[in-house]
């Protein structure tokens, strides 16, 4: 079979490393890469070409390439996008619109449906105060999806112009020959954690940073209570879901947005573990009012019913089997170099 075209957006990010190389190792992509900022050197020989630059206003170089799948991973995260909220709306909507509308016009122009395939978040959804957070448990995809974030409000509308344009763009009558139009699916993520990246900007990042401090013998001042609690997904189920959902025949899929979840712990449990494995670990509690809100805004825990029904997803790694087959080994090996 031919390579197929895959293009990554974001992919100096922390999901668009781990994909990138993921895809390299599977092999039989040809995959272009674009980011605000260069590759870095973990990526660079994998990519046949980088466009670096604002996606906004790069998109245009797009429009000549035979993508079959697009992955677009660029955004600004929850906590950066609620102090540059305007900066927030460019990046994660204009730039998914304009990416969006160039995927559909390939898709019509020449009849060959391409892959969307988008990290939406648990930002998505909006439960009013921890009484509700802690009543609720797990939630299902339609249900407290009113986010209270900039960010959350720009996935969940992109998770709209993604069904929009995959289903009613042109809003050809019923009588006419429908359009070949993109294939839109959308996963919401929990916080993810990996053990050779951190994340910047984001508010599940206490999660992450903490182990990483604590590996390193720094002190951490976790900026969320102890009791704080959210899902976490270890980055190498995060890529499982995002290239099981692209392989998934689309006839399987009964939605466009789907739940995965791995695990949910609270910042105590981390801390608990960080012990466990670094005693000399400095961590303490200082909670941030603002980025408390927000995280107290999410869902405990989500539930991945259809994931696990519709395309068979199951994450390798539970809280046990992420600790200790993964995030330890890897953070030891990385840090006693
Ligand atoms: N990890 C993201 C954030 O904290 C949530 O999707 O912003």
């Amino acid at each position: 079979m031919s390579e197929q075209q895959v293009l990554v957006t974001g992919a100096s990010g922390e999901i668009g490393q781990a994909l990138v190389q993921e895809l390299a190792k599977r092999g039989g992509y040809r995959i272009i890469t674009s980011d605000f900022m260069p590759l870095p050197d973990s990526i660079k020989s994998l990519s046949a070409e980088h466009v670096q630059g604002d996606l906004v206003y790069k998109i245009k170089t797009f429009y000549d390439y035979d993508f079959d799948v697009i992955f677009h991973l660029a955004a600004s995260l929850s906590s950066k996008a609620e102090v540059a909220t305007e900066e927030a709306h460019r990046i994660n909507v204009e730039g998914t619109m304009q990416l969006l509308m160039l995927a559909a016009y390939r898709s019509e122009k020449y009849k060959k449906a391409v892959k969307f395939l988008f990290p939406s978040s648990i930002a998505a959804y909006g439960m009013p105060n921890l009484d509700s957070k802690n009543k609720a448990g797990t939630v299902k995809e339609e249900d407290w999806d009113n986010p209270h974030t900039m960010y959350g409000c720009n996935k969940l509308y992109c998770e709209k112009l993604g069904m929009y344009y995959s289903k009613y763009y042109g809003q050809k009558h019923l009588d006419e020959k429908p359009p070949v139009m993109l294939d839109f699916r959308a996963l919401r993520f929990p916080g993810l954690i990996s053990a050779f990246t951190l994340p910047s900007g984001g508010t599940s990042d206490y999660g992450p940073e903490m182990l990483h401090a604590a590996a390193q013998g720094k002190a951490y001042p976790c900026f969320v209570r102890a009791d704080t609690k959210i899902s976490f997904m270890a980055m190498p189920d995060a890529i499982k879901s995002l290239l099981m959902l692209m392989d998934v025949p689309r006839e399987k899929l009964t939605r466009n947005v789907y739940n995965v979840a791995a695990f949910a712990i609270t910042a105590e449990q981390f801390r608990q573990r960080a012990l466990k494995s670094f005693p000399d670990a400095k961590i303490s509690f200082d909670p941030n009012p603002r980025r408390q809100g927000i995280v107290d805004s999410w869902p405990e825990d989500v539930d991945d019913s259809r994931a696990r029904k519709d395309w068979g997803w199951a994450p390798d790694f539970d809280v046990d089997r992420f600790f200790d087959d993964y995030f330890l080994p890897e953070i030891r090996n990385r840090y006693e170099k």
